[in-house]
């Protein structure tokens, strides 16, 4: 549409400025206290005291061979760092090793016999399994064995996984590593089809999946998902061979979807060929692709964060041993998902390749109640605990008491995904964690591999609601919308960026160089022909302030991705997938704060002509999002409208309707096209929650989030 903007009233242009400095707008926050490490910590600490200067920015790049010197190479690399193809950095070139070789046949000699994984299902009455190292190289090499000889692939193929959080997922997943192939996990939650757009992307021809699984107290039949998966890839051109299919209970099937002759094949049965065998790791590169991790970006598709054999098993290894803490004999629970990187990379790699045990958990931490996460702790000893403010604030909410009931200690907390109030960090602290276990907030994405922000457990203070410093080796900093530095202490809020490279960071996104580089560096590049990492600050899409003592306090996404319950969620992919409801002319979604899963979806449509509406039309549009992309995409509320607000130019306004919906300043409208649907909207859905005692009270930063969301794209 034509920019038919009158003589004297703001362009376009001069809208989405007045939009992105509001980014720098100064907010009062008010500044939390810092509370020191635990005391005796140090003293067993991973961390010693020299460490900060062993990685101060003057001993880059080569400070980063201390985490790959934890790792078992079969050849050490030639060069640390080569930035010929900047921003395409390659860490540890020339080096040859394998993962699945560093976590788990490297520890079959001094902890064979020890817990490399325990699983616990979601029944409380159903056994605990404990896997030893030998156990789990007994079950990858049968696996691996099975998949080279059954499945004709090459290495650095890619298989898609569609697993529940079943043992059965890491043991397919190191199989994987061990052959060289690229693996590609997608969300179990996820719907079939978002599967099959995935396992599409990645051109995968093989897809492992599982029958059934519990979830709330349920089986839940997972084996149809992989139908949808296939169909969806298909109309994508993509062709899966076969299915791989993993019996919850081995022996019974638990599912509606019949098994296709010639295409689906039982796991449990084909194994039985492959019993005791064993499997000569291939020798990767360092520089070879370990697996694909999908994520939502600001348009309909995702993408495929491509990450490295050696770079990011030494940064996840790494951080693992310095920020968690992470010693063999420590007994470690991360309660995210392995389908997100925070799984791939803090349930399965980092600590395995450390030799610990870590605990799979298959189910809700809310099953049967809210004791049950502080149960398992108590039972199996678990001092190490790690999850999100998404499941801290619902534990709260649910059993406030509960941690005091039971007989356990962590020693550190980790929680990730988005930021923590700190009067829920508060509670992690001193209830969870009794007054005695340090926290680490660990600000990062699926994009870096690892840790970005966080303290050190034993050495630097904790601040409730700040992700603390940079990690070791990475610098960070702030600009404002033309490149400049802004401040620390300044109060200002901008662009938070590194200004290096480190070995976690994906290598590039699959398929997508071009992407790579206009998410990521194009907005700050000083050069693209430059091959010095100075010229190549990354930009990580999130808003935030640097106080005085350097620690960060992240705001939230810039762009236009929507963090429910910690999760991205790009506003197209949702938006698109409304549209798929016949009704739907025009959609847009925006993100709402929730008091326990932290930012929720709201849709909000238009109608096609002809169409009156209608709460079954509401529900239909629910019911694809979830079909579409899966229950983690509900919204919490679909509202009718007549039109949306929308620039002369066209685009909907989406910050003014999240606005709207979160009771915020919608700022100035007087320059949309339809200025006066904004009352009409604001009346409709403002009065409707009121009814519904549905007024959120937000802080600053979440004023802040609402009032810049999707910024970069008007
Ligand atoms: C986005 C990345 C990294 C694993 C989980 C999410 C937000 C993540 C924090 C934190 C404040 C956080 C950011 C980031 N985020 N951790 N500790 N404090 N915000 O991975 O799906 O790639 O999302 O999550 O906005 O950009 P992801």
């Amino acid at each position: 549409m034509a920019d038919t903007t009158p003589t004297g009233s703001p362009s376009a242009a001069e809208q989405r400025e007045a939009a992105l400095s509001e980014a720098q707008i100064a907010v009062h926050w008010r500044e939390e206290e810092l509370i020191p490490p635990p005391p005796g910590f140090q003293e067993h600490a991973n961390a010693d005291s020299g460490i900060l200067e062993r990685f101060a920015p003057e001993n880059f790049p080569q400070c980063f061979e201390e985490y790959a010197n934890l790792l078992t190479w079969e050849k050490r690399w030639d060069t640390i760092l080569d930035t010929s193809g900047a921003p395409h950095f390659l860490w540890w070139k020339g080096g040859r090793l394998n993962a699945c070789v560093n976590c788990v046949d490297r520890h079959l000699a001094d902890r064979g016999d020890e817990d490399a994984m325990i699983f616990i299902p979601e029944l409380e009455e159903d056994e605990i399994q404990h896997i030893t190292y030998s156990d789990l190289h007994r079950r990858v090499n049968e696996f691996a064995a099975l998949l080279r000889d059954f499945c004709g692939l090459q290495r650095q193929d890619r298989v898609s996984t569609h697993m529940p959080m079943v043992p059965e997922l890491p043991v397919s997943l190191l199989a994987c590593a061990r052959l060289g192939y690229i693996h590609s996990q997608v969300f179990g939650g996820f719907s079939g089809e978002a599967c099959g757009m995935r396992a599409a992307d990645a051109q995968a021809r093989i897809l492992i999946t599982m029958d059934s699984y519990y979830r709330n107290g349920e089986l839940i039949d997972h084996k149809v998902k992989a139908d949808e998966a296939i169909e969806r890839a298909r109309k994508e051109g993509v062709e899966i061979e076969k299915v791989l299919v993993w019996r919850r209970m081995p022996g019974e099937y638990h599912s509606d979807s019949p098994m296709i002759e010639g295409r689906d094949f039982f796991v449990d049965e084909l194994l039985e060929d492959y019993r005791g065998q064993q499997v000569e790791p291939e020798s990767m590169e360092a520089t070879d692709t370990l697996f694909l991790m999908y994520s939502s970006g600001t348009t309909g598709r995702s993408k495929g964060a491509q990450h490295s054999v050696g770079g990011y098993l030494s940064y996840v290894t790494g951080t693992c041993k310095y920020y968690l803490d992470i010693h063999p004999e420590d007994t470690y629970w991360c309660m995210a998902d392995i389908g997100w990187i925070t799984g791939h990379s803090y349930i399965l790699y980092g600590p395995l390749a450390l030799g610990t045990t870590t605990l799979i958990y298959e189910g809700v931490p809310t099953y049967p109640d809210a004791g049950r996460p502080w149960r398992i702790a108590e039972k199996l000893g678990v001092n190490i605990f790690h999850t999100a403010p998404t499941s801290i604030r619902m534990l709260r909410k649910l059993g406030p008491d509960e941690p005091a009931k039971y007989n356990y200690q962590f020693k550190v907390m980790t929680t990730v995904g988005e930021p923590i109030e700190p009067d829920v960090w508060r509670w992690y602290y001193h209830s969870v964690g009794k007054d005695k276990a340090a926290i680490t907030d660990t600000w990062w994405l699926t994009e870096t591999g690892g840790f970005l922000g966080a303290t050190l457990p034993g050495l630097q203070a904790m601040k409730p609601g700040s992700c603390g410093p940079t990690v070791l080796g990475i610098e960070g900093v702030i600009y404002d919308e033309d490149g400049n530095e802004i401040p620390k202490g300044s109060g200002v809020a901008g662009n938070i960026c590194m200004r290096n490279p480190w070995p976690g960071l994906m290598m590039t996104i699959w398929r997508q160089d071009q992407r790579y580089f206009d998410i990521f560096f194009s907005k700050y590049n000083r050069d693209p022909n430059s091959k010095d990492w100075r010229d190549w600050p990354a930009m990580m899409g999130d808003g935030a302030v640097q106080a005085a003592d350097g620690y960060f306090r992240i705001l939230g996404r810039i762009d236009d991705v929507i963090n429910v319950a910690g999760h991205r969620l790009g506003t197209k992919e949702l938006e698109s997938a409304a549209i798929e409801a016949e009704e739907i002319a025009e959609a847009a979604a925006v993100p709402v704060h929730d008091e326990t899963r932290g930012r929720v979806v709201e849709m909000y449509v238009a109608l096609k002509p002809g169409y009156e509406a209608s709460k079954e039309i509401e529900q239909h549009v629910s019911d694809t999002l979830v079909r579409v992309i899966g229950p983690i995409a509900r919204p919490k509320h679909v509202w009718i409208v007549s039109d949306m607000p929308k620039t002369r130019s066209g685009k909907i306004m989406r910050r003014v309707i999240a606005g709207i919906s979160n009771f915020t300043d919608v700022g100035d409208v007087t320059t949309l096209a339809n200025p006066d649907v904004v009352e009409s909207i604001t009346e409709h859905v403002q009065s409707a929650k009121r009814a519904a005692g549905e007024v959120p009270d937000l802080s600053a930063e979440a004023q802040h989030e609402i009032k810049t969301f999707g910024a970069d794209s008007e």
